[in-house]
């Protein structure tokens, strides 16, 4: 079967694109890394892309007139290189629900809380502060209503007393290395059954 041609919409760092990056290296992945594009010219990730071997495109939105002149353009340059699936890894735009109908149910995200809890921005301070125990990232479609789409895949981590923002994030980021990937292979390969993946240190 043809292997699925997929972009990557990033901002910034990057990481989470570089696991999927490597991943889809693999010969049996369904998947083919296309393009990676991002909407902030000094993003890091685009460095990665580079050394990876990937065709990067930088599109800022500070050079269009409109939201949706910007978005023409990366339409335009998803469908030059035939994208079937798109994952967002840090990409911080939000995108229109015109954009999104043209990809529907085509377009991935990861964000780092177990949705539904702690949908938006500082999602570690947020669960920090709430005094929950258990904490985690999700990947899940994208819909207009913002992180609200289907889960696909969660991962889990504890919540230690000590935490700090920081700390926190980093072991968030950690499983969200692992699950992303594992979300998206099972995703092209039409995997239906939800994905779960469980800190180690919290199944003893
Ligand atoms: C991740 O925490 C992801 O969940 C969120 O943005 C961050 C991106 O990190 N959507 P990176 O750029 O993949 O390192």
């Amino acid at each position: 079967m043809r292997k699925k041609n997929v972009a990557i919409l990033i901002s910034g760092n990057g990481s989470n694109m570089a696991e999927l990056i490597k991943d889809m290296k693999k010969k049996n992945h369904p998947g083919k890394l296309t393009i990676v594009i991002s909407d902030n010219k000094n993003a890091l990730g685009i460095q990665k892309a580079k050394k990876l071997g990937c065709d990067t495109k930088i599109i800022e939105y500070k050079k269009f007139n409109s939201k949706n002149d910007f978005e023409v353009k990366i339409h335009s340059e998803l469908k030059k290189n035939k994208i079937d699936i798109i994952c967002l890894a840090g990409f911080m735009k939000i995108l229109s629900a015109n954009f999104i109908s043209f990809y529907e149910s085509k377009i991935l995200n990861i964000h780092p809380s177990l949705l539904p809890l702690f949908p938006g921005l500082d999602t570690h301070k947020r669960a920090l502060n709430s005094g929950i125990r258990i904490h985690g990232a999700t990947v899940h479609v994208v819909t207009e209503k913002v992180d609200k789409g289907k889960i696909i895949a969660q991962g889990v981590t504890y919540v230690k007393h000590k935490d700090t923002e920081l700390s926190l994030s980093k072991r968030v980021l950690n499983i969200e290395h692992k699950l992303y990937k594992k979300a998206l292979f099972n995703f092209l390969k039409k995997e239906c059954k939800p994905l779960l993946i469980i800190d180690k240190k919290l199944k003893r």
